[in-house]
């Protein structure tokens, strides 16, 4: 079986001028580039599919790169994708970053390296510049992320909407002491909430003249963060004027976790403590109480974020697009009125 060196050999360039053609990253002039794929193709160096992908610089794959393979916001995101890739007749390589910078490199390489023909980003808590240069000159999408530069382009959500109307929503139920447990610190889509937390609370003290606690506590978007913070505010150490009666969490998981923290102390959602949540995955509807929460059309946000991948695939022009979603409110039964008689 030939080696990188035989194709170096052969192409009479150096095994360093090779590895930056199949990776795709640094400068290679036209002449040896021509002659590596040359001499890659003479001694069938590459897999078959990849070794066509280097001739026609097509292989109908592209990389999807998502945070958290076990949160179902993400796997959503995911189907929306591979449903609209295979419509089209591509495939995907699905890589799970585990929220994890180093993996989130180490898979851009890789996926360069199998020539796939783009990318699409999810979730990712890199600053936009770095991921630009990590991704190299392949086109790619933004999920989750507003794209701020000429390059990118994105599908996200008004995230700042989404945080108002979830907190809003519990000040209209009454609660005065209301807690937002956030995303994680470099989570753009999370920053965005907490600003719309702190709009709702403010734009309520400004024209109520009520008196209202409001605090911010740090969350992972991890089912075992949301199911932790509850225990510290309902647990037996803590007093009754730090428990709250409304909580926003950014994300369902969370919400999830601190209604069964809540429940394993004791503690009645929606009657002592309303909960609201923010994506609305398929769990929210089976848990109990039916967590009321925030949509965000994960599905419909991946089968966008394929569609405008393909459109700049299709036409080879490097236009940036952006598609922008708004959030819904869905109720259920995890917030209620503050005193009212459950409904049944
Ligand atoms: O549930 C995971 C969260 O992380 C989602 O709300 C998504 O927007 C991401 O940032």
């Amino acid at each position: 079986m030939a080696t990188i060196k035989d194709v170096a050999r052969l192409a009479g360039v150096s095994v360093s001028t090779v590895s930056r053609v199949i990776n795709q990253s640094g400068y290679v002039g036209a002449e040896s580039h021509a002659k590596v794929l040359k001499a890659m193709e003479q001694l069938h160096f590459a897999p078959s599919d990849i070794a066509r992908g280097l001739v026609s610089r097509k292989t109908s794959s592209i990389g999807l790169l998502i945070p958290d393979v076990a949160n179902p916001f993400f796997s959503d995101v995911a189907r929306g994708t591979e449903d609209a890739a295979i419509a089209e007749g591509f495939t995907i390589i699905l890589c799970n970053s585990d929220w994890q910078l180093h993996r989130e490199r180490m898979y851009l390489d890789l996926l360069r390296g199998k020539w796939v023909e783009g990318v699409i980003v999810v979730g990712s808590r890199s600053e936009e510049r770095e991921l630009t240069k990590a991704i190299g000159s392949l086109p790619f999408v933004l999920v989750d992320q507003r794209a701020t530069s000429g390059r990118s382009s994105s599908v996200w959500m008004n995230n700042e909407r989404g945080g108002f109307v979830a907190t809003q929503h519990l000040l209209d139920m009454g609660c005065r002491r209301v807690v937002h447990v956030t995303g994680p610190v470099d989570s753009p889509s999370a920053a965005a909430r907490e600003v719309g937390f702190l709009q709702a609370v403010k734009a309520f003290s400004e024209t109520s003249g009520e008196r209202l606690e409001a605090r911010r506590v740090p969350g992972d978007f991890r089912y075992d963060g949301g199911y932790r913070a509850a225990l510290e505010w309902f647990g037996p150490e803590s007093s009754a004027d730090r428990r709250p009666d409304g909580i926003f969490a950014a994300n369902d998981l969370m919400a999830i976790g601190i209604i069964q923290a809540a429940q394993s102390l004791g503690v009645h959602v929606p009657e002592d403590v309303s909960v609201i949540g923010y994506d609305n995955i398929a769990m929210a509807e089976y848990v109990a109480p039916k967590l009321t929460t925030v949509d965000q059309p994960g599905y419909r946000m991946g089968q966008a974020a394929f569609e405008m991948l393909h459109r700049r695939l299709q036409t080879g022009v490097n236009q940036q697009e952006s598609q922008e979603f708004e959030p819904t409110l869905i109720l259920r039964q995890s917030t209620r009125r503050m005193g009212s008689l459950r409904e049944e």
